[in-house]
């Protein structure tokens, strides 16, 4: 992969990478269409990273549709697929992590003990095989891209972190991979997240500025939701992901699906 991106920039063309772990739908293809508007050359990555899940997470459920993916990509023109293999990526012997603190620390990080850690090596590598301009990140996972953000500025990478809006269903179910996990009844509850954001939303637009009230609408919607088991309702600084601040993160389990969703009050809800 390094020898082809090496030509390209050889050629004077500027590389936009999309970082994806495949099972691929419209949120993955919004940040595919930014890069190609964007960039001479596209590469995607498909790598399901074992480093980012956890002993007991979906690793082994993680959807997988390649043929699909592939088809989607050419489609859209991309001009290389990068699916590497996990020795490829984790060879014998390779014990180096990419670690940061502060912002990695709060919420997913505490939820999911390792799993930025699993992120940043993943993503630090996947940088250093395409040695992108720029690279696509969805807004969706809003701590996500504090966490990526904040490696590619400590270690010089050298790489413009562009970050794509949430994609959503009609309903306003954020898109995700994990979505093809739930069933219909599943299907409806994971509304709730994204119902208690327009919520929350809609109390900052009638002038509620007071965080803890803020943070009350969202619980009081996830509560009304049984199906719904919420690891976490807050509302955040985008930066550091502390309260208190204006960016509502929720994070919930419908049955074994772990749903995230985020909205920043001080913008318009979508829809
Ligand atoms: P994955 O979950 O496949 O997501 C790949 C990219 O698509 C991420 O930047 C994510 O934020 C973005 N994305 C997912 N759902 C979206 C939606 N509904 N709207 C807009 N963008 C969306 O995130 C990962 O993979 C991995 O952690 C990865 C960065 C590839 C590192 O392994």
């Amino acid at each position: 992969m390094r020898d082809l991106a090496r030509g390209w920039r050889a050629d004077g063309d500027t590389i936009g990478l999309v970082p994806t772990m495949g099972a691929l739908h419209a949120g993955h293809m919004s940040l595919v269409a930014q890069a190609c508007d964007e960039n001479a050359r596209v590469v995607v990555s498909i790598f399901i990273n074992p480093l980012q899940f956890g002993p007991n997470e979906d690793l082994a459920r993680y959807p997988r549709t390649p043929e699909q993916d592939v088809h989607m990509l050419r489609q859209a023109g991309v001009d290389a697929i990068y699916m590497p293999s996990v020795e490829t990526m984790y060879p014998p012997g390779a014990t180096t992590r990419v670690v940061v603190s502060g912002v990695a620390e709060p919420l997913e990080g505490a939820a999911r003990p390792s799993h930025f850690e699993g992120v940043t090596t993943a993503v630090a590598k996947l940088f250093a095989a395409t040695e992108p301009d720029r690279a696509y990140f969805g807004q969706k996972d809003a701590q996500q891209v504090a966490v990526v953000r904040r490696m590619t500025k400590d270690l010089d990478l050298g790489v413009e972190i562009r970050v794509g809006a949430t994609v959503r269903e009609r309903d306003g179910l954020a898109l995700s991979s994990r979505n093809a996990n739930l069933d219909p009844a599943q299907r409806q509850a994971a509304t709730s997240l994204s119902r208690a954001l327009r919520s929350a939303a809609d109390a900052y637009r009638s002038g509620e500025r007071d965080p803890a009230r803020l943070r009350a609408v969202l619980h009081e919607v996830l509560a009304a939701e049984p199906m719904a088991q919420v690891d976490y309702a807050e509302v955040v600084d985008p930066e550091t992901f502390r309260a208190p601040g204006m960016l509502a993160v929720i994070a919930a389990r419908i049955g074994q699906t772990r749903l995230i969703d985020n909205h920043d009050l001080r913008e318009p809800y979508p829809g």
